[in-house]
């Protein structure tokens, strides 16, 4: 095959030269029109400081309350254009949720007010508990269940803030940065000088707005004196016509007392959000939320990336608020600090209307409970799915991937996905084999299959334009393309050349979409060549167009149901994603949990699979970064996600490999993938000791599967995310805000410290609470302290940083396999970690893995606890017991359980499968007696160390129980005695 880079064969593609597709690719918000009146109307309201006022206010006289007084309804209006409608409307939802929404009313035409409908998973159930009291300066509604909360809206200026205990938490337009741009006939251009005479004397606000501060001309004074981009708009050599004018929506959102904020992925930078405004700003232009396809991205930028969800946590010591932006179309928002502990935010999109949840938290745990409520919960995935994964663009033939296969299974190495990037399609024709290196498809899927494994073959969204695509003709004879302002179909060039674009917004292509991947022929054309053992990657799906405006398509094209593209820009990639799984899902009788990989996301992509951060470097600031976007986009709901091991671009040396594949098997979704221009890299090329060491890495994640799949239930079932950084763990510990290279497991106890440095020999490791934590490898014990406590560790180049917090049980398969379906049936080892104060409790989901039985009941859900029962000092009682029923309102993957039968069929079938080893750490001193209770002394064994309630550091005690004969889905107790 052909060894072109990225940029030859785009420069191929394009026959024009590719240079540095960068920064400069991608606009700034000074080039954005829309983002730069947002930007400058801020700055006006700086300016003039307190003399600034919003222009909207709401009509007390066109208040009503509907729906019981569930729904707030009233009309606003802005003082500059009187003769302009809005409405504004409140809800508050049962859980405490406000939604907030304003729209132009009777304007000349529709503002797009679709985007929730696309995100959310029902429509919410309003509070039967509200109560609207109106006064003469506004109406407000306290709630909750002792009426700590209250929503506050004031006429005028209008402002809405939510409070609780009488202090505020959000406040919406307390700086008066609201403006809601409404639809205007384009006359000829219009400056708001010539409606008013400019008064001597008076200061230029910036540099490019000539406007004349002055409130006798008021519309200059809020909007600036000129028409900046309403009607047109250039970038590069591209024009974007606006055929709709201005409509851009601008909101201040305050957090009075919450000094720091998270959330808003996908952006290459910390958790805790860095300023972007004030003084000295970290970053000179606002965060940044456009899909979008950005070719070695910078690894600190707030520059949009291929994913947008619009969710924020606003964090204090006592408080956590959310707040969720239901909006679709480009967005940039300013981040900065007013006083000390404040933050303030301004959001800037380029169309659709307000709709806005505020999510009152209080507590971390709160808002990704009440933010799943609205957007689901990330989906249980497939038990394979955890599993290793090995890309690279590309395997070049069905013997490639044989051989490559082979060469795992003779180093003893677990793999469980072999993955197929676009060259096995004929010249980019997705589904369509290309049969010169892949003349046996399905033979070679069977031989992957054979032993338990899968394959992930890539479909993207651009169609090649040729008449012998059928999947392209298909999609043309039936309208189903995305079309040019003028309604033809809309091309533009990718992978595949000349392409055109699914509509997926359309719904007369959702059967025809999932009609493609039936492996049986029921229409035109269907997947025969394929089988249930193939998933599926959706790639380039921001969209990434070469040749269109940032590398994507113009905003001006036209969508089903009228909708430009720049008003549904950022859900456009889930629709993809969301269809994809479906047909996965449906493609035959036997229904089995799909995978789908995706690169583009928005709010509720959590419910269609996993994605990556995309094309990174191989560089150590790369792997570092890496680790933040997967927690910030583990804050936005998608826990499924990790980044390419290795890093996309580049040929890492065998150390950076290595540490690679230590943050892979530490995140949820753990791929090796590479550029197809880089050397090949697969495990077993390495030399030793960096081959042994890669070996272990991959036999560590696969004994950890118990634990990965625990978590995801855990997940998919509460909305928390898999990785949770300090701060969702510690709320109130301020020493914890701004860490971000370590993180914990779920509820598993396990705390990472993934090394992202070269030569690193050591680390260090903040442990926040006065518990015991130890290595999981040697069970050393570190001391915490109330206060908090960095820690030195070992950290050379085998070892991870990993701890078991005292007071977890941790259950892991310590068989080596070649893949994850091969331990279906092994035995597991649960580890004891005790506390200080001598207890440890922990849990463990089983299912089949791959179909829905689980949301019928067939699944072993197993709680472990380990204490001194009361008036028995000298026993320590280990017992597992059945968790029952999910707890009331606890639903998987959305499907609530009404009864649960501990002997369900899949319990059954692994009724035989035991818990051959007990490891207990840090008891006192070595027990007299050791047996399941009942029954006879069992076999253990015990090392001298550190016990848990001490104060010393060193390697902790050991018991080891060998094979106490305990089914993993019976109760049972072993009973510890001294
Ligand atoms: C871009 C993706 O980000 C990358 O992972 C993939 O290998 C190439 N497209 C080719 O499909």
């Amino acid at each position: 095959m052909r060894s072109l880079n990225y940029l030859g064969i785009l420069s191929l593609l394009l026959g024009v030269p590719t240079h540095s597709l960068k920064a400069h690719d991608f606009k700034t918000c000074s080039q954005s029109g829309f983002c730069r009146r947002g930007r400058a109307l801020s700055a006006r309201a700086k300016e003039a400081g307190e003399a600034w006022s919003s222009p909207y206010s709401l009509d007390p006289s066109s208040i009503s309350i509907a729906s019981n007084q569930a729904i707030f309804i009233a009309g606003v209006k802005s003082a500059l254009y009187p003769e302009i409608n809005f409405g504004l409307e409140l809800r508050v939802h049962d859980d405490g949720v406000v939604r907030v929404r304003m729209d132009e009313v009777r304007g000349l035409r529709k503002r797009y007010d679709e985007a929730a409908s696309w995100a959310l998973i029902s429509e919410p159930t309003i509070s039967s508990d509200i109560k609207w009291t109106a006064g003469k300066k506004d109406i407000r509604a306290a709630y909750g269940p002792k009426k700590e909360n209250e929503v506050v809206v004031t006429f005028a200026p209008l402002t809405v803030a939510l409070l609780r205990n009488g202090k505020e938490q959000v406040v919406l337009n307390g700086q008066g940065l609201l403006h809601m741009e409404h639809f205007r006939t384009k006359t000829q251009e219009v400056t708001h000088t010539e409606e008013a005479a400019p008064q001597e004397g008076a200061e230029a606000v910036s540099d490019d707005a000539q406007a004349v501060i002055t409130p006798t001309n008021p519309r200059a004074w809020f909007e600036g004196d000129k028409e900046d981009d309403y009607w047109e708009e250039t970038f590069s050599s591209w024009t974007d016509s606006k055929p709709k004018g201005p409509e851009s929506l601008s909101l201040d959102i305050n957090f009075p007392n919450h000094p720091v904020v998270y959330g808003i992925p996908q952006h290459a930078t910390r958790l805790a959000l860095p300023t972007t405004t004030g003084e000295s700003p970290f970053f000179s232009d606002p965060y940044r939320l456009y899909n979008a396809d950005v070719f070695e991205y910078l690894a600190s930028s707030p520059m949009s990336i291929y994913g947008s969800i619009p969710v924020l946590h606003a964090h204090s010591a006592d408080s956590t608020v959310g707040i969720f932006h239901a909006v679709a179309s480009e967005t940039w928002i300013d981040v900065g600090h007013s006083a000390e502990k404040s933050t303030e935010t301004h959001w800037i999109s380029e169309s659709g209307i307000l709709d806005l949840f505020l999510m009152p938290g209080p507590t971390p745990e709160d808002i990704f409970k009440q933010y799943s409520r609205l957007t689901g919960t990330t989906v249980l995935p497939a038990h394979w799915s955890l599993g290793y994964h090995q890309c690279r663009w590309n395997y070049v033939s069905s013997d490639d991937v044989r051989t490559v296969q082979k060469r795992f299974d003779e180093e003893d190495m677990p793999v469980d996905v072999f993955w197929l990037d676009i060259e096995y399609s004929e010249e980019h024709k997705y589904f369509i084999w290309d049969k010169k290196n892949f003349p046996d498809p399905v033979d070679m899927i069977n031989d992957v299959a054979t032993l338990g494994r899968k394959m992930v073959v890539i479909v993207d969204p651009h169609l090649k334009r040729t008449s012998d695509y059928p999947v392209y003709q298909a999609a043309s004879e039936k309208g189903l393309l995305v079309k040019t302002k003028s309604e033809t179909e809309y091309e533009g060039w990718c992978w595949s050349g000349s392409s055109a674009w699914v509509d997926f917004f359309n719904p007369n292509v959702w059967d025809w979409w999932k009609s493609l991947f039936k492996t049986q022929q029921i229409s035109t054309w269907s997947w025969t060549e394929s089988t249930n053992a193939v998933h599926i990657w959706n790639d380039m799906n921001e969209p990434s167009v070469f040749n269109g405006p940032e590398i994507t398509m113009p905003k001006d094209n036209i969508h089903h149901g009228g909708w430009e593209h720049r008003d549904v820009h950022n859900i456009n990639g889930m629709l993809f994603s969301n269809l994809t799984s479906q047909a996965v899902a449906e493609r035959s009788e036997e229904l089995t949990r799909p995978f789908v990989l995706t690169r583009a996301f928005y709010a509720g992509s959590q419910r269609f699979g996993a994605m990556w951060t995309g094309d990174n470097l191989g560089t150590w600031e790369h792997m570092a970064v890496g680790v933040k976007i997967v927690l910030s986009v583990n804050i936005g709901g998608m826990s499924f996600s990790g980044s390419d091991v290795g890093g996309f671009f580049g040929n890492p040396e065998p150390e950076m490999l290595v540490r690679w594949y230590q943050v892979g098997a530490m995140a949820p979704f753990f791929r090796a993938h590479a550029h197809i221009d880089t050397k090949r890299r697969e495990p077993f090329l390495l030399e030793q000791p960096y081959k042994g060491m890669v070996k272990d890495i991959l036999r560590l994640r696969y004994s950890m599967l118990p634990i990965w799949y625990t978590a995801f239930r855990e997940t998919s079932v509460t909305g928390l995310p898999v990785l949770r950084p300090h701060y969702v763990m510690f709320p109130k510990d301020k020493a914890g805000f701004d860490i971000d290279d370590q993180y914990y497991i779920a509820s598993s106890g396990l705390l990472v410290k993934p090394v992202t440095e070269k030569d690193a020999t050591e680390a260090k490791v903040y442990l926040p609470e006065d518990q015991v934590y130890y290595d999981y490898f040697n069970h050393h014990a570190y001391r915490g302290a109330a206060n908090g406590k960095e820690i030195t560790v070992p950290a050379a180049l085998h070892q991870i940083p990993l701890f078991i917090r005292g007071g977890s049980i941790v259950s892991t398969r310590e068989r080596p396999r070649r893949s994850s379906t091969s331990m279906k049936a092994d035995p597991f080892t649960l580890r004891v970690a005790l506390s200080r104060t001598g207890t440890a409790r922990g849990e463990l989901y089983l299912d089949d893995g791959e179909t829905y039985a689980h949301r019928a009941g067939h699944f072993v859900w197993r709680e472990f606890v380990a204490e001194t029962p009361k008036k028995k000092s000298r026993t320590l009682r280990i017992a597992s017991r059945d968790m029952g029923v999910a707890r009331p309102g606890e639903a998987v993957d959305g499907v609530v359980l009404k009864a649960f039968n501990p002997a369900n069929a899949y319990a059954q079938s692994i009724a035989d499968v035991r818990v051959e080893k007990v490891v207990v750490v840090g008891l006192n001193s070595k027990p007299k007696t050791v047996k399941v209770e009942g029954g006879a002394d069992l076999n253990w064994e015990f090392t001298l160390g550190v016990a848990a309630a001490d104060k010393k550091e060193g390697t902790a005690s050991i018991l080891t129980i060998k094979d106490p004969r305990v089914s993993v889905v019976k109760d049972w107790a072993i009973i510890v005695e001294w």
